[in-house]
This record gives C-alpha cells, sequence and structure tokens, in this order.
C-alpha cells in the first residue's frame, strides 16, 4: 500500500510520476520512492518521509531524465518506513523495478525458496520476493514471467514493473488491489487511484483481478492471467477531483465503512495458515504464552471498546484474567504488574499518548508488553516487546470504522493463538472457528448492503435529544462503541449502558418516543434482554434491535429489528457493529454534520 503511478511517453516520467503521487498524498503515506529508465539503466530514488523529500532529492524529477518510469507511496505493512524498504524494488542486476499496493501473503515462504537459489534479500517487505521472483522467471519475455508469478504469489497485489530489457514498455497487473490504465496526450498511465490520472485523461480501463496490462507509448494492451490478449472497454469518469478521492464515495467515513471486509480480509488471511494461526511478529513462545497469569489490555475510546470485547474472547479461550482499562486511567492508577502479566495495548495510530505512556508504565513495572497496531513502525509499534498490526490501511475519516473493525479480528486470532499454545482449545473447535472468520467479510458486505433501509430509519431520529444503548455481556462492549460512533459524528447525547444497570437510575431519562438501541447476539441472554426492553418499552421507549437471524421472541419485545447473520457468537461483534456504524452514519449526514471534521492526513491522533 498505498499510492503508484506509472508512465511512458513523450514528457519526462518523473514530473509525472511526482505530480500524480501528490495527488494520492490525502490516502496517507510513509515513504516514497520512484524508478526511471534513463536509455541505459534504471535509476531508483527513494526516501523516507514527505513526497516533498523525494522531490528535492531528485530536484523535481530534472536529475532523473526519462520517458518511462513508476512511481510509489508506501504505507508501511511489513517493515518499519525506512528509505530501503520504500518502493519500487528491484532484482540484483537492477534490470527489473516493481511498485507494489497489497499484502503478499505466502512472501515468507517464496523468500525461503529463493534464499535456496541464492537469491539474496536486503529489505523486510513482502514486495522484494516479486522483484527476485520476477527474475527467476523472466527469460527474455515479461509477459511470460507476469504469468508465471501470479500463479505462485498469493495475497492482494497491484503492481507496475518496468523491465531494463523492454525499455519501450511497462506491465502493470493487480489481484484486489485496484488499478486503472489510460491514455494521456503522447503516453500512457496507469494509477492505483483516479484522482492521479484525472489530469490527463477521464477515459479509464479498470484492470480486473488477474489481468495484466502492457503499456506502450502509443497503445495500451490486455492480457489474461495465461497471457492471452484481451479486449477491454475504457469507462468514462464523472467525478471531481474531491469525489475522486473518496473513490465516488459521499465521505471518507462511507468509504471506509465499505473497505472493511478488505480491511478483515487483510487482517486474517495472512495468518492463516494450513488451518493453523501464524502470527509472525507476536515474538512470543508457546511455552512463552503458556506462562501467563494475567493479561490487562489497555487502550483509548474504540480500541479501548475492542479491548472491552476481547476480555469475554480471551477469558473464555485462555481462562486467563483479563482487566481492560482505559489508557487514561491506568497510566494513573498504580496497576498490580506481577511476573506473568501481559499488558495488551491496542491503537490504531500506535501514538496516542495515553496509551504510549500506558505501555512505558507497563514496561517499568516489569511487563511484557504486545502492541495491537495498525501503523507500522509507530512509537506504540517500536516500544512494545512484540506487535501485531492490524492492516486496515491509512484511516482517514475522523471515526475509526474499519481499523477498529481490524483491531477485533487480530483480537480473535490472538486469544485463538494463545488457547491453542495453552492446550484449550481443540484443534477441531480451532478450524471451525477459522471458517466462521473467513465468512466474516462477506457477512460484513451483505450488512453495508442494509444502507438504504437504515438511512430510512435513521431519518425518523433526527431531531432525536438522546439515544441509549444497551447490550449485555460482550453485546454491551460493541453498543459503548455505537454510542461512542453516534456522539461522536452526530452530536446526540447517547449513553451505552449494560441493560441490567440502567434500571438503577438511568432509565429515568427514558421517556416517550426516546430510542433505545438494544444489541442481542448472545443466545444465553435474550431472555433477560427481552425483559430489560420492555421495561424500557413500559415507560414509552422505542426499541430498535440488533440480533441473529430466527430470533423471534426479540421481534415481539422490538419495535424494529435489524437481523445479522449467525456466526460465532465471540465473533458476532464484527456484524453488529455494521448497522450501528451506519446509523450513527445516516443520523449525522442528515443532521447535516461534517462527519469527516477534522479532516487529517492519515489520522494519526496524539491527545494528551
Ligand atoms: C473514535 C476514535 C477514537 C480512537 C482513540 C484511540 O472513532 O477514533 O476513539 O479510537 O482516540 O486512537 P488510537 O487507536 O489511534 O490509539
Amino acid at each position: 500500500m498505498c499510492g503508484i503511478v506509472g508512465y511512458i511517453g513523450e514528457q519526462q516520467a518523473a514530473s509525472i510520476l511526482l505530480d500524480g503521487l501528490e495527488k494520492l498524498e490525502y490516502r496517507g503515506y510513509d515513504s516514497a520512492g520512484i524508478a526511471i529508465y534513463d536509455g541505459q539503466k534504471i535509476n531508483v530514488v527513494k526516501s523516507k518521509g514527505r513526497l516533498k523529500v523525494l522531490s528535492e532529492l531528485t530536484h523535481e524529477g530534472a536529475l532523473l531524465p526519462g520517458n518511462l518510469g513508476v512511481g510509489h507511496t508506501r504505507w508501511a505493512t511489513h517493515g518499519a518506513p525506512s528509505d530501503l524498504n520504500a518502493h519500487p524494488h528491484e532484482n540484483k542486476e537492477e534490470t527489473i523495478a516493481v511498485v507494489h499496493n497489497g499484502i503478499i501473503e505466502n512472501y515468507i515462504k517464496l523468500r525461503g525458496r529463493l534464499e535456496e537459489k541464492g537469491y539474496s534479500f536486503i529489505s523486510d517487505t513482502d514486495t522484494e520476493v516479486v522483484a527476485h521472483l520476477l527474475d527467476y522467471y523472466y527469460k527474455g519475455d515479461p509477459l511470460e514471467a507476469i504469468t508465471k508469478i501470479i500463479h505462485r504469489v498469493e495475497g492482494s497485489y497491484a503492481l507496475g514493473i518496468i523491465f531494463k530489457e523492454h525499455p519501450d514498455e511497462f506491465y502493470a497487473v493487480r489481484k484486489d488491489s485496484p488499478l486503472i490504465a489510460g491514455h494521456t496526450e503522447g503516453g500512457n498511465i496507469i494509477a492505483s487511484d483516479v484522482p492521479a490520472v484525472l489530469k490527463y485523461t477521464r477515459d479509464v480501463y479498470f484492470i480486473e483481478n488477474e489481468e495484466i496490462a502492457r503499456l506502450r507509448k502509443d497503445e495500451i494492451s490486455f492480457f489474461n492471467g495465461d497471457g492471452e490478449p484481451l479486449k477491454k472497454q475504457s469507462k468514462k469518469i464523472e467525478w471531481d477531483v474531491d469525489a475522486a478521492e473518496k473513490g465516488g464515495y459521499e465521505h471518507f467515513m462511507l468509504k471506509e465503512m465499505y473497505e472493511q471486509p478488505k480491511a478483515i480480509t487483510d487482517t486474517l488471511s495472512p495468518r492463516l495458515k494450513d488451518g493453523k494461526i501464524d502470527i509472525e511478529e507476536l515474538n512470543m513462545s508457546d511455552e512463552e504464552i503458556a506462562n501467563i497469569k494475567k493479561i490487562m489490555i489497555v487502550a483509548c475510546g474504540s480500541a479501548y471498546h475492542t479491548g472491552m470485547t476481547a476480555k469475554y474472547v480471551f477469558e473464555e479461550m485462555t481462562r486467563i484474567p483479563v482487566e481492560v482499562d482505559v489508557a487514561s486511567e491506568f497510566r494513573y492508577r498504580n496497576p498490580i504488574i506481577t511476573d506473568g502479566t501481559l499488558v495488551v495495548v491496542i491503537s490504531q495510530s500506535g501514538e496516542t499518548a495515553d496509551t504510549l505512556a500506558a505501555l512505558r508504565e507497563s514496561k517499568e513495572h516489569g511487563a511484557r508488553v504486545l502492541g495491537i497496531v495498525n501503523v507500522v513502525g509507530s512509537s506504540i509499534a517500536r516500544e512494545a516487546d512484540g506487535v501485531m498490526y492490524t492492516w486496515a490501511g491509512p484511516e482517514i475519516a475522523v471515526a475509526t470504522t474499519k481499523a477498529y473493525s481490524a483491531q477485533l479480528i487480530a483480537l480473535y486470532l490472538l486469544a485463538i493463538k494463545m488457547g491453542q499454545a495453552r492446550g484449550l482449545v481443540s484443534e477441531e473447535k480451532i478450524l471451525e472457528m477459522l471458517e466462521d472468520l473467513k465468512r466474516l467479510p462477506t457477512q460484513v458486505e451483505m450488512l453495508l448492503e442494509n444502507k438504504k433501509k437504515i438511512q430510512k430509519f435513521a431519518n425518523r431520529y433526527l431531531a432525536a435529544e438522546q439515544i441509549f444503548f444497551i447490550g449485555r455481556g460482550i453485546d454491551y462492549a460493541i453498543s459503548q462503541e455505537g454510542s461512542l460512533k453516534l456522539k461522536e459524528i452526530s452530536y446526540i447525547h447517547s449513553e451505552a449502558y449494560a441493560a441490567g444497570e440502567l434500571k438503577h437510575g438511568t432509565i429515568s431519562l427514558v421517556e416517550e418516543g426516546t430510542l433505545v438501541v438494544s444489541v442481542l447476539t448472545q443466545e444465553s441472554l435474550y431472555k433477560k434482554m427481552i425483559s430489560n426492553m420492555e421495561e424500557v418499552r413500559t415507560r414509552g421507549a422505542f426499541v430498535m434491535a440488533v440480533t441473529a437471524e430466527g430470533n423471534d421472541e426479540v421481534e415481539q419485545a422490538a419495535d424494529y429489528v435489524i437481523y445479522i447473520p449467525k456466526t460465532n457468537e465471540y465473533f458476532m461483534n464484527s456484524l453488529a457493529i455494521i448497522p450501528l456504524q451506519l446509523f450513527a452514519y445516516e443520523i449525522a449526514v442528515g443532521r447535516g454534520c461534517d462527519v469527516d471534521k477534522p479532516r487529517n492526513l492519515a489520522k494519526s491522533v496524539t491527545v494528551e
């Protein structure tokens, strides 16, 4: 990840690449690089930091003459942000240069095989295997080499590739990571996203999964994964720059909500290997896991809510007692950290001041600290003893959605892995849970299709003064997150209550017409929840329930029901949150609130 631009034509490639990459800056990145063919060799310049640094290093591209090149802005996934890990990556002879968006899931296996064949690696990235693999299969025909590698590489990729021996063309191929191609005046261009090409063309070809594009100065040709020619129609892009940045969605928040299936897949599938969970960055042996006596989860905001969910999953899978703390409380409360305490800190940005302080405090007390972090190389990732990355990609909207969903997945995986290491979860149960996890992206996709229906319902509550969320157990955690989303972007006062607690005072605020959102995903708690719903209904509340399919009793006890598919009860949070996010979004938009406020580049919240 995160931005790709490639060009061949009459103009100087470097300035077109720098300009295109600048148009993708809004997506967030940590390093940038370009490779330009100068008529004799491929020259690569790359560096950590902003594009400005790359621009200065190349004198706005003037130091890299040439009419063919590929460029990249990187959001680190494998290996910290650094000059060396930045793209493009090359083979040893520097005759092949590659830029890549996505995650190569089997890169460790491929790397091992290539090392056995004598290849050596200089970066920590998954991308470098592609450069060496292409080198291995290249026997003079780039198309042949590309068709060979796409049958061997697993995961997601959008690739821009230059072969020094073919200076009149370059190649692009993709799977599960977007890539477009288009004609410019006197040349042709590829990009990962529309904003990078809008200045040159509005007619673009959307390259489909496992399709290959060959770009020459005056022609673009397409091939299928077996190298057979394809005919493709270009499509007209009607979006303005603002809409193009949001991929046609009305807001970044909505776009990121729709990116959740991918964030879940990217966080999940690289860790599933032959029916086992492999968390390579964890830095913890099974024996060390077996010796954990207490887990303390520390985070802020939505990340804290994923910790609340995780408590239930960890305790069930590992039978280790779990405490969950808000970081701003934990750091000042002199926590009891004893031998065998594992502290898990969760953070999208990896920079939240309280969470970072809690990490340091824990380390001072001798705890082992594990970070669940989205931003590779961030302070928390660097300072933790081990780290497990969520691969949600950069999050721009202020209200987290896809990072939250990715955090849940990371925590489920960690809990199952720990349960397995402690011999408490049978192999059969693990396989069953992994199958349930693999179904989540499609189920989330399906739930996102409820947008129109939820919009209609939300429109009834645009003038609400307060909205309550109730749930028990793990559903209380999801209620907290639903309530936070709502108040954060719609400015409606909202509270989340453990359903049984509402009657101890706060129920006095529930009056005729008050909306109470009730989350019920835990079958064993249905009866209790239904009686709580009846309580608020006797006060005149309108109850909207989010529950599992096939729950007829709830239908009786609620005024409006949103059904979610049934899956393992510990994973239901990942589904229940989707209608709650949509609800918060629709209310906020209906009230005219700016859901993308305040817009930062690749959100990195540092709150003191
Ligand atoms: C809510 C939200 C915040 C963050 C919190 C922690 O939508 O985004 O509550 O979850 O500020 O931030 P990170 O995860 O970056 O530590």
